[in-house]
């Protein structure tokens, strides 16, 4: 059964067309990548999924339930864990408290920052523990490498026991090898845990190493589908990313 379906998703701001009546679905343990150049629309999917942005059209199913302009925090309790494209944590707090504020969020269906400190901290350090990050649980969030604050936020998404998902360039910004283990780390949890993972990312070597499946957005138009080796060998994938990068090669940024 599909975990998600997103049938004609649109959005439009002030007549622009960021996505134009965008339809998938995603299976239980399969890793779903949705790439595309810089402005594609990729981010306003994740977004709208995710509940984040109202789409101007279309439907979006989760588990089987319509939450199409549901709200951010019901999405995130349906069991849909979301990592976003500019990493968001809690800067002042440590990194375990990080954990133990989502779980306190998930669990008790309430998280006041100031007592997180209190609840769950052999879950938040079994979670560390998955992202390798046990060691580092008192220091201050703030104080973190980027590649680190990446890691973390994958710990936080996974508090609330997901079986989707949602994760906005989940490497950018970490050196090769960090991204290679990361990406490596999430195939093994969606694969062990059957959870479905919708990600993008603008390394190649992380999409075609891991997905499953790839869809092609441009242009907030889907302009291909299908399995990794096929979308490569897809001339009008490829035209889209000429000039941009190759789709071989590193990141096209
Ligand atoms: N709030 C907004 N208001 C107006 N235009 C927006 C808004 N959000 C996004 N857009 C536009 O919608 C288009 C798609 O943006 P989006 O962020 O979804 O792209 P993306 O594929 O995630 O790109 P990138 O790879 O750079 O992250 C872009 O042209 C962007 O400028
Ligand atoms: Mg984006």
């Amino acid at each position: 059964m599909s975990i998600l379906t997103v049938e004609n998703l649109a959005k439009s701001y002030s007549g622009f067309q960021a996505v134009k009546g965008v339809t998938f679905s995603l299976q239980a343990g399969e890793m779903l990548a949705l790439i595309g150049p810089n402005g594609a629309g990729k981010s306003t999917c994740f977004n709208m999924i995710n509940g984040q942005v109202a789409p101007s059209a279309g439907r979006i199913r989760i588990f089987g339930r319509d939450v199409t302009g549901m709200a951010p925090r019901d999405v995130w309790r349906l069991g849909v864990g979301r990592t976003f494209q500019i990493a968001a944590t809690f800067g002042s707090m440590t990194v375990a408290e990080n954990v133990q504020a989502a779980l306190l969020s998930y669990r008790r269906r309430w998280a006041d920052c100031r007592w997180a400190a209190r609840f769950y901290r052999q879950e938040a350090h079994d979670l560390l523990a998955l992202v390798g990050m046990a060691d580092q649980s008192t220091r201050s969030c703030g104080e973190l490498a980027y590649g680190d604050v990446k890691r973390l936020e994958l710990a936080i998404a996974l508090a609330n026991d997901p079986k989707l998902l949602l994760m906005d360039e989940p490497a950018a910004g970490m050196a090769p090898s960090e991204r290679a283990a990361l990406m490596a780390l999430v195939t093994r949890v969606a694969r062990e845990r059957r959870i479905g993972v919708l990600f993008t990312e603008h390394d190649m070597d992380a999409v075609f190493g891991h997905a499953d499946r790839v869809l092609v957005l441009n242009r907030g138009d889907l302009i291909a589908e299908g399995p990794p080796a096929a979308v490569r060998g897809n001339a009008e994938v490829q035209a889209v990313y000429l000039g941009a990068g190759t789709l071989f090669g590193a990141s096209h940024r």
